[in-house]
């Protein structure tokens, strides 16, 4: 297969919910993972491990909690309503798009799950004052980076399934019931997961994306000055 341009794949990954049940050869995979484990993490700590789930007993497991989670969400989407830069025919496809899955988590032939390892502070007394002093404020910027070290490979893996005929989607629901997921996967207790993608042969097209303009979306220099430049 001849690859596709960069801005080609970023252009046109977009959610790609249903699959087909065809499996995906292990090499294929492979070489997503290995993208994913291209990308940047912080302090380079490469602490992310990726679960890949082919068996079909697990795939449905998963499947099952990836429901129970989605009903609750879908609670919350529906009391949330339509984002006014959606039309409503854009807010209905991402509704159904997503309702679709709910039932089909566990169909899709491989369920990749990026998991990162949480690395923990070194305690204050091992820190100079003018740092032990800030700890709290060390702790809330770890923990609000922690995550950001997993999701450049996910988007990483993202596009690597573009660039080889795959749909996928990131998917974040498990998340509410993560102790369930945890405990099919057998998971130690420093590993947590960020993602659940569904991987496989597309049924739907690629691309192209619904997307806000620039011009609505960035500012020069400071809020609310307009960015005028276009591509
Ligand atoms: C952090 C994150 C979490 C997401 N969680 C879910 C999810 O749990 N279920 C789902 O169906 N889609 C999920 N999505 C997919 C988004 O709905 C999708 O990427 C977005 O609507 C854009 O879709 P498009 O690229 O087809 O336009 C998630 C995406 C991101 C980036």
């Amino acid at each position: 297969m001849s690859e596709i341009g960069l801005f080609e794949a970023m252009y046109t990954a977009r959610a790609l919910r249903r699959l087909k049940p065809d499996p995906v050869p292990d090499e294929v995979i492979a070489k997503v993972l290995e993208a994913a484990t291209q990308a940047p993490s912080g302090g380079n700590a490469q602490n992310w491990i990726f679960l890949v789930v082919r068996d079909k007993s697990q795939r449905q497991k998963i499947g099952a909690v990836y429901r129970k989670a989605s009903d609750e969400v879908a609670e919350i989407y529906a009391a949330r309503g339509r984002p006014n830069y959606m039309t409503e025919e854009q807010f209905a496809r991402l509704m159904k798009g997503g309702a679709y899955l709910w039932d089909h988590m566990g169909d899709a032939p491989v369920l990749l799950i990026p998991c990162a390892r949480k690395r923990e502070m070194p305690p204050p007394e091992k820190l100079p004052d003018a740092v032990a002093k800030r700890y709290d404020a060390h702790l809330a910027q770890q923990d609000r980076i922690w995550g950001a070290s997993v999701y450049p490979a996910i988007q990483n893996i993202n596009l690597a399934c573009r660039a080889l005929g795959l749909g996928t989607v990131i998917t974040t629901n498990h998340i509410l019931y993560e102790d369930e997921v945890r405990q099919i996967l057998g998971l130690p207790d420093d590993i947590f997961t960020f993602a659940l993608m569904p991987i496989g042969y597309p049924l739907g097209k690629y691309g192209p994306l619904a997307r806000r303009p620039i011009s609505e979306v960035v500012y020069s220099d400071r809020w609310g000055e307009p960015w005028t430049a276009k591509p």
